[in-house]
């Protein structure tokens, strides 16, 4: 008895001893959050603010946030302008800024096409967001990078670029694609081998187009979609293709984006594509299904059901009477504006969505109370 009596307190110590030490390994909350242009020098103040107080508020224990993308309009001809704006965006996220209990630089970002349009917005956009690791492909330092957190690694890529080429003119002319292929693969590659347990991937555009940006994303179809696709297309299609297998081959837990103005989230080859695409910018649309046939106008960049049925056709997208017109049978999504939050512990990210409902008839402004969109889990891998 006596013997037993010490097994049992032997065994409590033991308990305690090893699991504090497993869940402090990996035990932490970050959030993710993109798009916020808007109408107020170049952001959307009054959603972007509802939403990081209620972060906050309702979930003061995130450490950091992703933002991939999209701050601000940005502006073609005025780099002063971008400047202006970025600077407002900064002062608007202030309260996440000067939370005690984030750690530094509390916001991780990256350039999205609304911030890539003049020969000046790269350096101005490295000079406002200097906290960063310069640990990214030669041409992208500053922009691209990469770092581990408590044995969960994040990479930030970049899919829109002044230009690819030497030259300064015609610039934007090559967007859409990730130029450093091996750069990610062997970025990847390390991290596993340093022991992270998950791999999350951030970068502005859509590898599955959701709505509103069928034309682009980094399959990047254009406009007047004939089959069978041309070589341009065919190229953007395998980069994208070679993009997804190096996510796939490496475990990432999940690919987080925006630039598409919608929440969504599908698994593709087992890589989930979190779109978390509005904090503020104007709401699209789903991709249009059979259901919506008779709807003519889907916004300024988004086409009808007969209109996108060749692009369904070259993506390979599920389509037809019954199906969402996506990429994965697991697609769910919302038209909201919203904030990611992603809760990693020993064996399963758990995500919480918390966002809330347009105004009817407006497609940015608040009409609904913050509250809980969706909740689902992911298996770790590594
Ligand atoms: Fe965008």
């Amino acid at each position: 008895m006596k013997n037993k009596f010490f097994l049992f307190i032997f065994l409590i110590v033991i308990m305690f001893a090893i699991k504090p030490c497993n869940i402090k390994a990996q035990n932490f909350k970050f959030a993710a959050m993109s798009d916020s242009r808007g109408d107020y020098e170049g952001v959307n103040q009054p959603v972007l603010s509802a939403l990081i107080n209620h972060l906050l508020k309702k979930n003061s224990d995130t450490k950091f946030i992703v933002f991939p993308g999209d701050l601000v309009s940005g502006n073609k001809y005025s780099a002063d302008t971008t400047e202006k704006q970025l600077n407002y965006w900064q002062k608007t996220m202030a309260p996440i800024y000067n939370d005690s209990n984030m750690v530094w630089p509390k916001i991780w970002v990256s350039v999205g096409n609304h911030e890539i349009q003049n020969s000046k917005d790269e350096g101005l956009f490295k000079e406002e967001f200097q906290n960063v690791f310069m640990n990214g492909p030669e041409d992208e330092k500053g922009l691209t990078y990469s770092f581990d957190y408590d044995k969960v690694h994040f990479v930030f890529i970049t899919t829109n670029r002044w230009n690819y080429s030497e030259s300064d003119e015609g610039g934007n002319n090559d967007w859409h694609y990730v130029k450093h292929l091996d750069w990610l693969n062997n970025d990847l590659q390390s991290a596993i081998q340093r022991g992270n347990k998950y791999l999350f991937v951030m970068g502005h555009e859509t590898a599955f187009p959701i709505g509103g940006h069928l034309k682009d994303g980094l399959p990047n179809l254009g406009n007047h979609l004939t089959l069978p696709i041309d070589s341009t297309r065919k190229w953007y299609l395998i980069q994208r293709d070679m993009f997804w297998k190096i996510l796939s081959e490496n475990k990432v837990t999940a690919y987080i984006c925006g630039h598409e103005h919608l929440y969504a989230r599908e698994s593709i080859n087992g890589v989930y594509q979190i779109t978390s695409g509005s904090c503020g910018a104007p709401l699209y649309y789903f991709n249009p299904t059979s259901n919506d046939v008779k709807k003519k106008s889907f916004g300024w960049s988004e086409f009808n059901y007969q209109e996108a049925i060749p692009y369904y056709k070259a993506l390979n997208y599920f389509y037809g009477p019954g199906e969402d017109s996506q990429a994965s049978k697991d697609f769910f999504g919302k038209r909201a504006f919203v904030y990611v939050t992603l809760n990693v512990t020993p064996d399963f990210v758990y995500i919480n969505t918390y966002g809330c409902y347009p105004k009817a008839n407006s497609d940015r402004i608040m009409g609904s109370k913050i509250q809980l969109l969706d909740t689902f889990k992911i298996k770790r891998k590594l």
